[in-house]
């Protein structure tokens, strides 16, 4: 028999509710760190005795049965690992009544009674759903390299993608130097601009444009004829996949167009920011909330998020976590147009 709940029960993030069995997953883009979540909750779990869940390729696996005992074994060699052990999906059927509710079969009759879900807003948002409907709390670890959960200081990946996109814009800026050219460098970010704000001071790139600041390409241009001027002929431009004028390649063909004299090239990162062994920056916090999601759930808190702020645990309610972004600190465009010159 399922237990459906009533509408709104899910506002209170505490119940005294005894969890035996908990499942993890992973859901959405997978990122850096994630196995090192997974073997945290899993070893936290088996160290409490209770019984451990691996779910494959996210909400897939609870909507088709796939679903596997995990010892601390499972989880042996793959804190330094990319990618993710249980696999990831977008699972349109999850987000159908009819198949959260053959994921709520499949979970108890294993007497799965307590979940973990790695992932981004997107797998939050199905939790929060899901936990609306059932009786199985939920809690989630912000698995993403994009950074754009707010309630968190660090996204799981995070850290991994934006040293990626750092070293390889560091090769860029050699050939652009010998050449004297405009590189236009787009890095990954389909609705946040952190990979291209953080990777884009670190390198000293020209210009950042990202999808929370709307982008004057008449700026972008003045600025360009300002520094050609001055003989400035090695130029940065980092651009954020989701930005609203376009990507690179947008961006280049007006550049072109308008400056014809320019020397500029293209260079667009691609999915290599979303793989490669973890940091060790991402192995800590992966280890640090995967822990913690255990003991969330011990404690009998449900439909959280656990995030880490100022070095402090955190816990945010998943439904506030899908509500808000993070926002963009003004100061740190101010610091690249500063240091930039
Ligand atoms: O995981 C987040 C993200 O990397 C975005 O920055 C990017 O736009 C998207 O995933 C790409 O998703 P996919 O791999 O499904 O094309």
């Amino acid at each position: 028999m399922t237990q459906q709940k009533t509408a709104g029960f899910n506002s209170n993030t505490t119940m005294s509710k005894k969890v035996h069995k908990i499942g993890v997953l992973t859901s959405g883009g997978d990122s850096p760190g994630m196995n090192a979540a997974i073997r945290a909750v899993v070893r936290t779990g088996n160290y409490h005795k209770l019984e451990m869940y691996g779910i494959m390729r996210g909400y897939s696996g609870m909507v088709e049965d796939d679903i596997f005992r995990m010892e601390n074994r499972s989880v042996a060699n793959i804190i330094q690992r990319g990618g993710t052990i249980l696999k990831t999906a977008r699972c349109m059927e999850f987000f159908t009544p009819e198949g959260r509710k053959k994921a709520y079969d499949n979970l108890t009759k294993r007497g799965i009674d307590g979940l973990v879900i790695i992932g981004g807003d997107g797998s939050f948002r199905g939790a929060q759903t899901f936990s609306n409907e059932y009786d199985i709390p939920c809690i989630g670890l912000p698995g993403t390299i994009d950074k754009d959960i707010a309630g968190t200081d660090f996204t799981i990946g995070f850290d991994t993608a934006v040293n990626t996109a750092v070293e390889a814009i560091d090769k860029v800026r050699d050939t652009a130097d010998a050449h004297d050219r405009l590189f236009v460098i787009e890095v990954m970010g389909r609705d946040a601009g952190y990979i291209a704000l953080h990777s884009g001071i670190a390198t000293g790139a020209e210009n950042i444009l990202i999808p929370e600041r709307k982008t004057n390409i008449e700026d972008v241009i003045k600025s360009l004829e300002e520094r050609e001027k001055r003989k400035k002929l090695v130029n940065l431009i980092i651009v954020a996949e989701g930005d609203e004028f376009g990507g690179a390649n947008e961006l280049t063909n007006v550049i072109k167009d308008r400056l014809p004299k320019m020397e500029v090239r293209v260079c667009i990162l691609g999915h290599i920011q979303r793989g490669g062994s973890p940091t060790c920056m991402d192995r800590v916090i992966a280890s640090r909330m995967g822990y913690h999601a255990v003991e969330c759930l011990m404690e009998g808190r449900h439909n959280v998020f656990v995030g880490i702020l100022n070095n402090k645990m955190n816990y945010t309610p998943l439904n506030e976590a899908v509500k808000k972004k993070q926002r963009i600190n003004e100061e740190w465009m101010n610091i690249v147009k500063i240091l930039a010159t």
